[in-house]
């Protein structure tokens, strides 16, 4: 479960990226977080990451208060959730097999976690007869795959993803978000960062928008300030 309480990022250099942001979100939702460029939405992905700190305020993921976190404990933290960007983030010199095993050994899995895990997470994104491709030799759509099966191959209790489809075309953004959806339905919570609204009305899901540092709405259905978007 992630919570934002009351939370304020001010930058070092005095932009206030967030001004007051509550959010909750339960173990097994799909959320999409949408609002304009500067909104906040990267803002709010970064501090449940940690990849920044927030200014004031409470946050708490998956068990973790990031208010007190050691230094050490983010690793574990990290471990629970399943990152993905829009610019894929793939080793160019590994194949797709050892970019997910790499990513596999980083936290210490045995060859036969490795040898076990690898085969499903590649059925699960279409890529089982890839493996052994070099980045370089995919698809956009395909890169994005593979990075979504290295995001599942810990098995993170969460998929945040921050505009995952911003370097596809429509039908290949289409087809990511289809399998955003079916990894939701497997039991993974699901945070798609997103600017696309002709996609968001697709789903029908829950919508959180986010405007200049503040929530402005937060509803089911790809509704977006009262109206579908
Ligand atoms: N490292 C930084 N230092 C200073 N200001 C920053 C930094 N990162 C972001 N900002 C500012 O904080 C605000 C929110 O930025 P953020 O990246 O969260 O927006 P966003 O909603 O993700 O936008 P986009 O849709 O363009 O990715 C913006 O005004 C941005 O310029
Ligand atoms: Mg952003």
């Amino acid at each position: 479960m992630i919570r934002l309480i009351d939370v304020y990022k001010e930058y070092d250099n005095g932009t206030k990226a967030l001004k007051g942001v509550n959010l909750r979100i339960d173990d097994g939702e799909f959320v999409f977080l949408v609002g304009p460029s500067g909104s906040g939405k990267s803002t709010v992905i970064k501090l449940i990451t940690a990849e920044i700190a927030l200014t004031e305020g409470r946050l708490m993921v998956n068990g973790y208060n990031l208010n007190n976190i050691t230094p050490r404990q983010v690793p574990y933290m990290r471990r629970t959730l399943g990152i993905i960007f829009q610019d894929f983030r793939l080793i160019e010199k590994k194949t797709v097999y050892e970019n997910l095993s790499f990513a596999m050994r980083a936290v210490g899995a045995s060859n036969r976690e490795v040898r076990r895990r690898i085969p499903y997470v590649l059925k699960l994104v279409g890529l089982e007869q890839k493996a052994d491709r070099y980045p370089g030799q995919l698809s956009g759509g395909e890169q994005q795959r593979v990075a979504i099966a290295r995001a599942l191959v810990n098995n993170p209790s969460m998929i945040i993803a921050d505009e995952p489809t911003g370097n596809l075309d429509p039908q290949r953004s289409l087809e990511i978000m289809m399998l955003l959806e079916r990894i939701n339905e497997l039991g993974t919570t699901v945070l798609v960062v997103t600017h696309e609204k002709n996609l968001v009305n697709r789903f029908d899901k829950r919508v959180v928008a986010i405007e200049n540092g503040r929530i402005m709405s937060d509803g089911t259905g790809g509704y977006y300030n009262g109206e579908k978007i």
